[in-house]
């Protein structure tokens, strides 16, 4: 049974930058729901995968150091640990895992146009398509079948999980590995990061809600790593059931038992939860009211993420003069559903500012590093992770 535990409000596309502000942009009621039997956590509104996925997708894998450098660290890992013939990528975006592969070894498959291009510029074999049953007839008609697959951030974007699962299960070897990394749920809850909820993560996974999906198909969790990308991920790595060539690690049973102990299998953690989310969202405004008064406050990270506060919390370029960001797809439009203009980044930008809001929460690390002058010369950042507060 589908539970509700919190009501984000009426948000827009988070990806749907526009070149001007738009009062009436189109917006959706942002509800979550937890399912008592299976353990998932979705979203309640559900766009068709057209209106999301669409020929200029804004968001680009190889705009961080952070995120490139764990491409090319996977990739490395893959091929010593699997060593396959031929991977399959679901979700290969802008080629920042495939093209650390020989051209004749993967296939992507990438909805989006302007990115399933940037690949297949590279001379890189990839589908402009939909993950789905059909595609994955074609794939098996010419290529038989896979010995990897991978998707990063991918299959919660789906919201029939039966056909992906069904569709894998279609192209994958006897002896092939399933690897799916997406945010972790346990990590979103214990780091009030409510901002992972969007119209686009239809699905938060966790080892319990994955182990489950899996069932139906035969195939199993045979180990799990802890991430630090996108605010904290796991990444699952799956074979079938019959495949006894890899011993099922105990970090499975670790990682389920965390999330056992935290109480991710129960309605209450999650009713807790919004509460902790609406208390954020008080502490939050009132320390841009306070600052406000006499002090410029800008953005760093015109994420999707940050479309979820601003909408949710109600913060317009009242309080946000603007944002910045490096992504060409997002720089001189405007953040979904609000007045607030993004600029493109530059080392000079942040003279000048006195507060600077990390909607790239998930790359503080990166950004602190870049902008140490800032802080030395007494610049602060704002963040609500995991609670709002200025450092
Ligand atoms: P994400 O949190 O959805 O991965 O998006 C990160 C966004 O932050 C993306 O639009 C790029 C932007 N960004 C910068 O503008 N500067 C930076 O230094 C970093 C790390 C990210």
């Amino acid at each position: 049974m589908n539970k509700k535990f919190l009501d984000l409000g009426f948000q827009p596309l988070a990806n749907e930058y526009l070149n001007y502000y738009n009062k009436k942009q189109k917006k959706y009621n942002l509800k979550i729901f937890f399912n008592t039997k299976n353990k998932l956590v979705s979203i309640s509104e559900r766009m068709s995968s057209k209106k999301m996925f669409t020929n200029n997708y804004p968001y680009r894998s190889s705009m961080s150091k952070t995120m490139k450098s764990s491409f090319k660290n996977l990739s490395k890992t893959i091929i010593k640990k699997f060593n396959p013939y031929l991977l399959l990528e679901i979700g290969s975006n802008d080629g920042a895992l495939i093209t650390n592969f020989s051209k004749k070894k993967v296939v992507g498959i990438e909805p989006c146009l302007n990115l399933a291009k940037i690949t297949k510029k590279k001379g890189y074999t990839t589908y402009n398509e939909y993950w789905d049953f059909n595609l994955s007839k074609k794939l098996r008609n010419k290529f038989k079948a896979f010995d990897l697959i991978y998707s990063a951030n991918t299959l919660t974007h789906i919201s029939n999980l039966e056909d992906v699962f069904k569709s894998i299960d279609n192209v994958l070897s006897e002896k092939g590995i399933l690897i799916i990394e997406d945010p972790s749920l346990l990590e979103c809850i214990k780091k009030n990061s409510y901002d992972q909820f969007y119209n686009e993560h239809i699905y938060l996974f966790s080892a319990l809600s994955v182990r489950n999906l899996l069932e139906k198909f035969s195939l199993e969790i045979f180990d799990i790593k802890n991430l630090e990308t996108h605010g904290g991920s796991l990444r699952y790595y799956i074979k079938r059931k019959e495949n006894k060539n890899f011993k099922i690690s105990s970090r499975v049973n670790m990682q389920i038992q965390k999330e056992l102990r935290y109480g991710l299998n129960k309605y209450l953690t999650y009713k807790k939860f919004s509460k902790r989310v609406q208390n954020s969202k008080r502490l939050l405004l009132k320390i841009l009211k306070k600052l406000k008064k006499n002090s410029k406050i800008i953005g760093y990270g015109a994420t999707a993420k940050a479309t979820t506060i601003l909408n949710y919390c109600r913060i317009d370029n009242n309080y946000i003069d603007f944002f910045v960001d490096t992504t060409p797809e997002k720089i001189n439009k405007f953040m979904p559903g609000k007045n607030i203009k993004i600029i493109k980044y530059n080392k000079k930008v942040l003279n000048k500012i006195d507060y600077v809001f990390l909607g790239a929460w998930n790359f503080k690390r990166e950004i602190l590093k870049k902008e140490r002058k800032y802080i030395k010369n007494g610049g602060k950042f704002i963040t609500h992770v995991p609670f709002p507060k200025i450092f």
